[in-house]
């Protein structure tokens, strides 16, 4: 032990009279107690929101903080009721003083203590602590994307359909972590965002865990294989594949193929493709396999829309040959969104839409272009299920309204004030928080790829329109009236 380290605190006499001492070391406080015949210290800072723990209640070994009634043991520095753990130092008594030893342990020891307390808050869900220790690592000097790639460990089997809207909304939390590079605040936002989001699909849920056997790989095996909803084989041809050494840029164009067999979920399949490769290409290689293994479990199990006879019914639809000319006219949906049926109560359940009806176009128009780019044998495919979207759409729209209040004039900084909204977002529901993130950076990508000004016009118009609308979260009148009608049709 470095004898630099140790620093004195307080004479043996002094302490034993006043029972608690403080030590200023530089940013560093440390609250030193006299308990019987133990001494013992702790960080002055409780770790929930900083209420100096000189102050607090001494009973026996425990240490409770005024403030919120956490308790610690300050032997080992455990939180007994409460959330964060506080961290004790090593004491001595030389020449009748107390000294204490406030050496940092070492950067690994450090990832190892924050990460524990990292997952005992993911396993619980709990936002504070997950925020807090996403800044610990930041101080420590930590690369905060390793506490993304842990989560991804603790979630994916806990995903019972596989890839969730948690790590789509990953892929745009993490574009957004990079491009704040020099706000920290900002990252720790789209950090703590991001895992609390897989937090919340995993809480609660058992291990559904992915069986190693393999078997040789080959596209049409694994194609066939989704299209009979057949995991396990799905699952062991893709586990084939990585045990050969592919990698997800060998695999890409076989995924975003199974993606468009169907119109799928809602567009998500393909939306999860575009978003595990982005997740993949800032994290890198370590979190491709259960990413990849999430994302065959999910294009197993999701519905098939086309197969539904409103979808078969081609004359509904506007069918365009031109990515461009759906873009915009999806765009105009969501422009022209019929909020009402948001808040209606009093219409069929085939008629349950809402904003996410019409931003979701707009996220599947953007994994349409960015797939069918890398692989143009699927344009037809992408094209007409975006033109899908669109005719599912039309009847909710109210070209009426005026829209002409919605015209954003300053493009930068209408994104930067959206942006600003995304990392303050104020929602409870973790899925809403997704979709305007995903929805403003799919948007915010095909302003910047589209040619035609009438169409960039009516993105943004669109987004703005959205993002200062008011969402309804819970339907409960809508939900009880429709319920009574369907139970009430057996009676
Ligand atoms: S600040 Fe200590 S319990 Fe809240």
């Amino acid at each position: 032990m470095n004898s630099m380290s140790w620093e004195r605190v307080v004479s043996v006499q002094e302490l034993e009279h006043k029972k608690s001492a403080l030590l200023k070391k530089g940013s560093k406080q440390i609250a030193v107690f006299k308990m019987g015949s133990e001494i013992l210290a702790v960080d002055n800072r409780c770790p929930h929101q900083g209420y100096p723990l000189v102050q607090g209640t001494v009973d026996a070994s425990v240490l409770t903080c005024n403030w919120h009634n956490w308790k610690f043991d300050m032997r080992t520095g455990k939180c007994l009721t409460g959330g964060d753990n506080v961290r004790t130092y090593p004491i001595k008594i030389e020449e009748s003083f107390v000294w204490v030893e406030i050496a940092e342990p070492s950067k690994e020891e450090l990832t190892q203590t924050i990460l524990e307390g990292l997952k005992t808050a993911f396993t619980k869900a709990k936002y504070g602590r997950t925020s807090r220790e996403l800044a610990r690592l930041y101080f420590n000097g930590i690369d905060s994307t390793i506490a993304i790639k842990k989560s991804i460990e603790w979630s994916y089997e806990k995903f019972k359909t596989g890839t969730t809207h948690a790590y789509a909304a990953c892929s745009d939390w993490l574009r957004l972590y990079f491009e704040n590079i020099s706000n920290p605040e900002n990252q720790l936002i789209c950090l703590t965002e991001a895992i609390d989001h897989m937090a919340g699909d995993a809480l609660g849920e058992p291990f559904v865990s992915y069986s190693k056997d393999s078997v040789p790989f080959s596209e049409e095996a694994f194609i066939s294989a989704i299209e009979a909803e057949d995991e396990k084989k799905a699952i062991a041809l893709l586990q084939g594949a990585l045990k050969s050494g592919l990698h997800f840029e060998q695999l890409e164009k076989v995924f975003t193929h199974a993606a468009l067999m169907h119109y799928n979920d809602f567009g998500h399949a393909l939306i999860y493709v575009t978003k595990t490769a982005t997740v993949i290409e800032f994290l890198g290689k370590e979190v491709e396999s259960p990413l990849l293994l999430s994302l065959t479990r999910a294009l197993c199990h999701m519905t098939r829309e086309d197969l539904l006879a409103e979808f078969q019914d081609i004359s509904r639809y506007s069918y365009q040959s031109s990515y461009e000319a759906l873009l915009e006219m999806n765009a105009k949906n969501f422009l022209y969104f019929d909020s009402r049926f948001e808040a209606a109560y009093d219409k069929p359940v085939s008629d349950n839409v809402g904003w996410l009806d019409v931003t979701h176009p707009m996220t599947f128009a953007n994994a349409v272009r960015v797939q069918c780019q890398k692989y143009p044998e699927f344009w037809k495919q992408g094209l007409l299920q975006l033109s899908f979207f669109h005719g599912r759409n039309l009847p909710y729209v109210d070209t009426v309204q005026n829209v002409s209040s919605w015209a954003v004039k300053n493009k930068d900084h209408f994104f930067a004030e959206c942006v600003e909204k995304i990392l303050d977002h104020g929602f409870n529901d973790r899925v809403q928080a997704a979709h305007l993130l995903k929805t403003f950076c799919a948007v915010r990508e095909e302003v910047v790829h589209s040619q035609n000004e009438t169409t960039q016009k009516i993105l943004l118009a669109a987004l703005n329109r959205y993002f200062h609308s008011p969402l309804k979260f819970k339907h409960i009148r809508r939900a009880a009236r429709q319920n009574m009608s369907l139970v009430g049709k057996d009676f």
